[in-house]
C-alpha cells in the first residue's frame, strides 16, 4: 500500500480539513485585509489570483509542507536533468528540451540531445517559410492554400487547440485544418471543397501505427490520387509527416526528406512544441512559434527555479491536491471567458487525465488516495447559460479555473467588457453566494475558483499557459508518487478494436454475451458493404499492438 496518507503532513492536512470544515472563504479575506495581494503572483503576462480558495493560511503552509516533504524537487532535477522518469517505458521526459531556446546540453545516454532539437527546428523554419512564401508548390505549379493535419490525441489536440487560439496570428491565404476521428464523416466534411492541387496534408503520428490516423491518412491519399487522377511520385509536394517512425512514414509513400521527426523522450501529449507543431509554425509562422516556445520555456525556468511558495505551477497543483484529497473535489473545470480557447479544456483534459488517471504509484503499489480528477469544461459566458446552475445551487462540489486575456478587439470592446465582468461576478458569486428569503433563491456560496489573467492572447502567453498547466500536472503526479508519463490504460482498447475487427464476422466465441450480441447485431449492419470497407479497416489495424506513445 502507497505509503503517503501516512506522512505527517498529509495527517496534518486531514486534521486541518476536519477543523475548518465550516470556515467561509469571505471570511478568510476579512481576518486579512492583504489576502488578495498574498495569494495572487504575477510571472510576465501571466497573473493568478488563488485568493478565493478555501484554503486558510495554515492549510497553506501545510500543502507546502506536504510538497517539501514529496518526491517533487528530486523529480524535477531529474526530468530537467534527462533522467528516465517514466520508468514503465523506460525513457527520459524532454519537452522541456524543445523549448530549451537557450540552449543548454541535456543529455540524454551520454549525448546532448540540443543539436538533434535545434537541426529539428532548422528543418521545420525552412519548410515553413517555402510554404507560407509559397515557394513550396503542388504538383500542378499552384501554392498551398489549405492545411490538413491529419493526427488524434497529442498529434491532434495540442496543435490544434493553439491554432484555434492564435487565429489572428495566421497566414491570410493559408487555413489549417484538423482531420482526428476515425469516423469517415470528419474526413468527408473537411475535405469537402478542397483543391488537392493546393492542400498539402501532415500526417502526424509519433507512432505511425494508430488507427485512427492509418485509416485517415490511406483515404486522403485515395481521395488525392483520385480527385487528381495523378500518382503517387506526385504525392510527394502533398504529403508530409511527422513520426519517429521513419520507416513506416516512407512505407506509406512520404518522401524521406518530408518526414519531420522527433524522439521518444516526446509524449504525445506533450508534443506540440516539437516537430507535431508543425500546423502551428505554418498557421503562424515560424517566429511566432519561436515565441510560443520562449513563453514555455520562461515557465520551465520558473517552475524549475522559483521557490515553492512563489512557484505557479506548484501552487496551483498544491490547491488541486487540496481540493481532491482533502475537500473531495472529483472534477476540475476550466472555464476559459475567450471564445479563441474553446479548445482548450478539450486539450487540458487529455493532459491531466491522460498523465494523472493512475491508480498504482510508481513502485507498482496500489494508492490509497484520489489521484487525477475528471477536468472538463467550456468557454464562459455559454457555461453561464447551461451547466453554472449545477454550480451554483448543485450537490457537487466543483473548482473551477477561469482563464481570460485583457487585451480586446479594438472593434469590440463593449463585448470584451462584457466577457471579463461576467467573469468576475461569476468568481464573486461562487465564493460569496447570496441569501434570499426563499431557500430555492439561495446560493450557498463558498465554491473555489483561481483566476487566470492573460495581459493578451499572444503565442508567448498561450506558450507559458501551456507549460503552467503541463508543470501543474507533473507536480501533481509526484507528489501522488505516480507515473505521469505512461498510458497503459489505452492500449487495452486499442488491443480489443483489433480483436473485435478480427473476430466480428463470428469465428470466436470468447466474447462475452453482450459484446458478442452486439458484434453480431454490427457484423449484419455491416454485411452489404464488408467486402471493400471491412477490409481496409483491417489493414489499418495491423501495426497496432505496441505501447509506444
Ligand atoms: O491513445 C492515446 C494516445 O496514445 C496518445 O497518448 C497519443 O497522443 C495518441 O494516442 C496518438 O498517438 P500517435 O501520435 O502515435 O498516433
Amino acid at each position: 500500500m502507497n505509503s503517503l496518507r501516512k506522512s505527517n503532513s498529509w495527517t496534518k492536512l486531514e486534521q486541518l480539513a476536519d477543523e475548518t470544515g465550516d470556515d467561509r472563504i469571505a471570511d478568510y479575506f476579512k481576518a486579512d485585509p492583504d489576502r488578495f495581494e498574498k495569494m495572487s503572483l504575477r510571472l510576465g503576462e501571466l497573473f493568478l489570483d488563488y485568493s478565493k480558495n478555501k484554503i486558510s493560511p495554515q492549510v497553506m503552509d501545510a500543502l507546502l509542507e506536504l510538497a517539501e516533504q514529496s518526491p517533487l524537487q528530486r523529480r524535477r532535477e531529474q526530468m530537467f536533468a534527462g533522467d528516465a522518469i517514466n520508468v514503465t517505458e523506460e525513457r527520459p521526459v524532454l519537452h522541456i528540451a524543445l523549448r530549451n531556446l537557450g540552449n543548454q546540453p541535456i543529455v540524454v545516454n551520454g549525448r546532448d540531445v540540443m543539436p538533434d532539437v535545434q537541426a529539428s527546428l532548422e528543418k521545420l523554419r525552412a519548410f515553413t517559410e517555402q510554404v507560407r512564401s509559397g515557394q513550396w508548390l503542388g504538383y500542378t505549379g499552384k501554392r498551398i492554400r489549405n492545411v490538413v493535419n491529419i493526427g488524434i490525441g497529442g498529434s491532434d489536440l495540442g496543435p490544434s487547440m493553439v491554432c484555434r487560439a492564435l487565429l489572428d496570428y495566421q497566414h491570410p491565404d493559408l487555413s489549417v485544418h484538423f482531420i482526428s476521428n476515425v469516423d469517415g464523416r470528419h474526413l468527408k466534411k473537411v475535405l469537402k471543397g478542397l483543391d488537392p492541387e493546393t492542400t498539402l496534408f501532415i500526417v502526424s503520428t509519433k507512432t505511425f501505427s494508430t488507427q485512427e490516423t492509418l485509416l485517415n491518412a490511406n483515404s486522403a491519399k485515395r481521395w488525392f490520387l483520385e480527385q487528381t487522377q495523378s500518382t503517387t511520385a506526385d504525392m510527394g509536394q502533398h504529403f508530409v509527416a511527422v513520426s519517429t517512425n521513419i520507416k513506416a512514414a516512407t512505407e506509406f509513400g512520404i518522401r524521406e526528406d518530408s518526414i519531420f521527426q522527433f524522439w521518444d523522450w516526446v509524449g504525445g501529449r506533450y508534443s506540440l512544441w516539437s516537430s507535431i507543431g508543425l500546423p502551428i509554425a505554418l498557421s503562424i509562422g515560424f517566429d511566432a512559434f519561436i515565441e510560443l516556445l520562449d513563453g514555455a520555456h520562461t515557465m520551465d525556468q520558473h517552475f524549475l527555479n522559483a521557490p515553492l511558495e512563489a512557484n505557479m505551477p506548484v501552487l496551483l497543483a498544491l490547491i488541486g491536491i487540496w481540493n481532491i484529497n482533502f475537500l473531495g473535489a472529483e472534477t476540475q473545470a476550466i472555464i476559459p471567458y475567450d471564445q479563441a480557447l474553446h479548445q482548450l479544456p478539450a486539450f487540458l483534459q487529455q493532459l491531466d487525465m491522460e498523465s494523472n488517471g493512475k491508480s498504482v504509484d510508481i513502485d507498482g503499489n496500489p494508492v490509497s488516495h484520489a489521484t487525477g480528477p475528471i477536468v472538463w469544461g467550456q468557454t464562459g459566458s455559454n457555461g453561464q447559460h447551461a451547466f453554472f446552475q449545477l454550480l451554483h445551487q448543485g450537490t457537487r462540489f466543483v473548482p473551477i479555473d477561469f482563464i481570460a486575456s485583457l487585451k480586446a478587439d479594438e472593434d469590440t470592446k463593449e463585448h470584451h467588457f462584457a466577457l471579463l465582468t461576467n467573469m468576475l461576478a461569476q468568481a464573486n458569486a461562487f465564493m460569496n453566494g447570496d441569501t434570499q428569503d426563499k431557500q430555492y433563491a439561495s446560493c450557498t456560496g463558498n465554491r473555489p475558483s483561481n483566476v487566470l489573467l492573460l495581459d493578451e492572447l499572444s503565442p508567448r502567453n498561450l506558450g507559458a499557459l501551456i507549460a503552467l498547466y503541463e508543470h501543474k500536472v507533473f507536480v501533481q503526479g509526484a507528489i501522488w508518487n505516480i507515473n505521469s508519463f505512461d498510458q497503459w490504460g489505452v492500449q487495452l482498447g486499442k488491443r480489443l478494436a483489433n480483436d473485435i475487427s478480427r473476430d466480428i464476422d463470428g469465428k470466436s466465441n470468447e466474447y462475452d454475451p453482450s459484446t458478442q450480441g452486439l458484434m453480431d447485431i454490427v457484423n449484419r449492419h455491416l454485411a452489404g458493404d464488408k467486402a471493400d470497407s471491412g477490409a481496409t479497416a483491417k489493414a489499418g489495424l495491423v501495426a497496432e499492438e505496441s505501447g509506444d506513445q
